[in-house]
């Protein structure tokens, strides 16, 4: 691997630009401070890209972002383009490059700051500490697996209404290998735990994916430790007691209810972020996109009072899982913690006892003194 680390900024629109600029103070940061040296370039997607080029993503950026080490991307969209066709909006821009780059493994982190145990849902010792990972498999499963459609279910009389709904949850061993072998590779970055989740007691996809999972464990990652959980008991475990998790890998659908369900655990949407992976490249990395969970926030957009949080966690990521340093981003997450318990508030951060919130760039101002 070399140690120059290749990185394509697509700041987007709305706050997606406001947050990007405080997460390129942190990457000049760590190529000041600890060596590491980043080609870092930066273009359009969104509607920022169709204001220009009449596309939402030019071909140039998607050409750029194949040849990265990692893009990062802050959001998209806005009421400004709410009146677009479908095929030039915003989203489409971010559906083309995660289609194109073929980004099988979404990873959602679930990890809670003490500062912020109180904003959980849940009470305090249960969230405190909390540090997981969901892995989502992304690009098949129910959602793209054929046949599927509604139709009509005229030979059957005893139907009222006379309708057929029909989705297929299909997986090939393939595209449950590929998936495991990311969460093992995660794993081992990490706590050194998988725990995967399926309905083998009453789905034969869930039953391959199981029998797949094992495969990989048995003949790649040995050294990971492996268990297998129901979904459905599975979600009541992450609410009952989620520390016990350390890497989850799980199918599309089931993917994203306990992902959604897990971000809850930790409080607010400025601070999560996510990373979606693919195949791994000539020079063993993955490709790979990490961007936060928010949106462009239009409703803030402009008036400095963004979370950068979510975004700068995203490069953490990064760090972590595209330039194995994991050190540097346990810095940078040490660095988040400091701030929120020396009690350093964005406007989304505060309690019900009220106080003065910083601006985005107040955030960037004192992660970097935190840094420093
Ligand atoms: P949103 O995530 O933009 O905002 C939801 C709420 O959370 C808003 O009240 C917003 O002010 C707040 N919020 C979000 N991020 C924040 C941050 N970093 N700091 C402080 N507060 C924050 O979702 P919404 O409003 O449903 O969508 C707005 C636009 O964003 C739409 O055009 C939507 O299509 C797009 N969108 C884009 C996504 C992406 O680029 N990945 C994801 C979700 C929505
Ligand atoms: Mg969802």
């Amino acid at each position: 691997m070399s140690d120059r680390y290749s990185l394509l900024i697509l700041p987007g629109d709305g706050i997606g630009a406001e947050v990007m600029a405080q997460v390129t103070r942190v990457i000049d940061w760590f190529a000041t401070n600890r060596g590491m040296s980043f080609d870092v370039s930066e273009d359009l997607v969104g509607g920022a890209a169709y204001d220009k080029h009449g596309t939402p993503l030019a071909d140039e950026t998607m050409a750029k972002a194949q040849q990265v080490d990692a893009v990062l991307l802050g959001a998209v969209g806005g009421p400004k383009y709410d009146v677009l066709d479908f095929s030039v909006k915003p989203e489409r821009g971010l559906l083309r490059l995660r289609k194109e780059m073929d980004l099988f493994a979404n990873l959602r982190p679930a990890q809670c700051f003490d500062a912020l145990a109180d904003f959980s849902s849940l009470k305090r010792d249960i969230v405190a500490g909390l540090d997981i990972l969901i892995v989502r498999e992304l690009t098949s499963g129910v959602y793209f697996g054929e046949p599927r459609g509604i139709h009509s279910d005229d030979n059957n009389p005893e139907n009222e209404g006379g309708r057929v709904g029909i989705n297929t949850q299909r997986y090939t061993s393939g595209e449950i290998r590929r998936v495991a072998r990311s969460a093992f590779e995660l794993a081992k970055r990490r706590g050194n735990k998988v725990c995967s989740m399926e309905k083998a007691n009453v789905m034969e996809s869930g039953i391959l994916w199981r029998e797949e999972v094992q495969w990989v464990h048995d003949n790649e990652y040995p050294e990971v430790e492996l268990s297998h959980m129901y979904a459905d008991n599975g979600a009541m475990q992450l609410v009952r007691n989620p520390r016990q998790f350390d890497v989850i890998v799980t199918d599309n659908l089931f993917g994203d209810l306990l992902s959604d369900a897990a971000a809850m655990l930790t409080g607010s949407l400025g601070m999560l972020p996510s990373a979606s992976l693919g195949a791994v490249m000539e020079n063993g990395r993955p490709k790979a996109m990490y961007e936060p969970v928010h949106g462009s926030a239009p409703d803030i957009a402009g008036q400095g009072k963004a979370n950068p949080i979510a975004c700068i966690l995203s490069f953490a990521m990064a760090l972590r899982y595209s330039f194995d340093q994991g050190s540097a981003a346990a810095e940078l997450e040490a660095a988040v913690e400091k701030v929120l318990a020396d009690g350093v508030r964005t406007a989304d951060l505060m309690g019900p006892d009220g106080g003065t919130p910083v601006s985005t760039s107040g955030m960037g101002d004192a992660i970097l003194a935190a840094l420093d």
